[in-house]
């Protein structure tokens, strides 16, 4: 038994596979700055959810349809705003995602995040909601809906590349959790919010608000490796280092790190990124010789979200409308084992005879 399941192999996929060794993710055999430089978002998602349950769809058409799921998300808008009041974004949009119906086709509910989102912010701001306009590619409305504005191309550019970048990534906990839901046989709806729930943590989908927060305060550390060592002998998780798979090179990270430099990004703060990392690993080097901790990519992501100008308490959601595509890719593989999910435990406890 271990903990924490690590390399325990829970599915047989054809949705992704990542060597780390070579730093390698490959999404339906495509590697990551295959899917940024090609195929995009929509692209990506029309891959990942080829062939399921007649969800074939090409890129063209899918585009198409999250365009019209956006419209029909913008007229549940004023119905949710008014229970979800004061809640945390998190809160609210786990409970924007619960009103979906189960019988909601599968683009409902990244085009809910990716409109729910923008209107959430804009609410907390004192602005009005802005409609979505189905013409343009995910990220670019995204954008557009949260500033108020026609999107910059070259931030729409880059918000294009993290959201086809992390589309998926295999069998994180939250997908692991998209799958359990969905091999009950309960709504592929069940399957999302539930997976939701599970990646708002902060070692999961919720780490790159906590991720820039930790580049704000070591930015502002007198001492940089002083400030590390008081982390690492606190025993505090220092967020955006360490990953279950990617133990070396994260390409995500690279692609996300390209898509910052394309757009003109404040190359002092990848600089500072690179200066952590590297001091990180000296530190580590002296105070826990052994353990090796690399930048994982979320640090790139955080750099990414907060350049485009997505405000933190909302780079989980927007993370989400990137990776449920690969929730529901999984959740419909899974359906087609037809085989429902229900492992083992080990009993540890007291024996009381009869
Ligand atoms: N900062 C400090 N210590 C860390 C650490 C981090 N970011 N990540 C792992 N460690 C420590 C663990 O506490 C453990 O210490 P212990 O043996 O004294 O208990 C040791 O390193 C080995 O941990 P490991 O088995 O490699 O971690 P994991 O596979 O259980 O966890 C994460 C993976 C991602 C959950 C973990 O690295 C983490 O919490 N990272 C920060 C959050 C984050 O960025 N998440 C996004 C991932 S993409």
């Amino acid at each position: 038994m271990t903990a924490g399941l690590e390399g325990i192999v829970v599915a047989q996929t054809v949705l992704s596979h990542a060597d780390p060794a070579r730093g390698v993710l490959w999404v339906r055999g495509r590697a990551v700055a295959e899917l940024v430089e090609r195929h995009g978002y929509e692209g990506t998602v029309a891959l990942l959810w080829d062939g399921f349950a007649g969800h074939g769809l090409t890129r063209d058409a899918l585009k198409e349809t999250l365009g019209a799921e956006r419209q029909r998300a913008f007229a549940r808008v004023d119905t949710w705003l008014p229970l979800v009041a004061g809640r945390p974004l998190d809160e609210a949009i786990r409970i924007g995602l619960a009103l979906l119906p189960d019988d909601s086709p599968p683009a409902a509910i990244p085009a809910t995040l990716a409109v729910f989102t923008p209107a959430l912010v804009r609410h907390a701001a004192g602005t009005a909601p802005l409609p979505p306009d189905p013409r343009l590619p995910v990220a670019a409305d995204v954008l557009r809906m949260l500033h108020g504005v026609p999107p910059n191309a070259a931030k729409a550019r880059a918000l294009d590349a993290y959201l086809s970048a992390m589309a998926e990534s295999g069998m994180g906990p939250a997908t692991f959790t998209a799958r359990t839901v969905a091999s009950t046989r309960a709504s592929l709806v069940a399957a999302a919010v539930a997976a939701w729930c599970s990646f708002t943590g902060p070692l999961h989908g919720g780490a790159p608000g906590p991720t820039l927060d930790m580049l704000d305060a070591a930015a502002a550390a007198g001492d940089l490796d002083a400030w590390i060592e008081a982390k690492l002998k606190s025993g505090e998780r220092i967020a955006g280092f360490g990953h279950r798979v990617f133990r070396g090179n994260d390409p995500r990270a690279a692609a996300l790190r390209a898509a910052l430099v394309a757009m003109g990004a404040a190359a002092s703060r990848l600089q500072f990124a690179a200066r952590l990392e590297q001091r990180l690993a000296a530190v580590l080097d002296r105070v826990k010789p052994g353990r090796r901790l690399p930048a994982n990519v979320e640090i790139m992501a955080a750099l990414l979200l907060d350049a485009v100008g997505i405000p933190r308490q909302a780079f989980t959601a927007i993370f989400a409308i990137a990776r449920c595509a690969g929730w529901i890719a999984h959740a419909l593989e899974q359906q087609q084992t037809g085989r429902m999910i229900r492992p083992a435990s080990e009993y540890v406890g007291p024996k009381v005879e009869p």
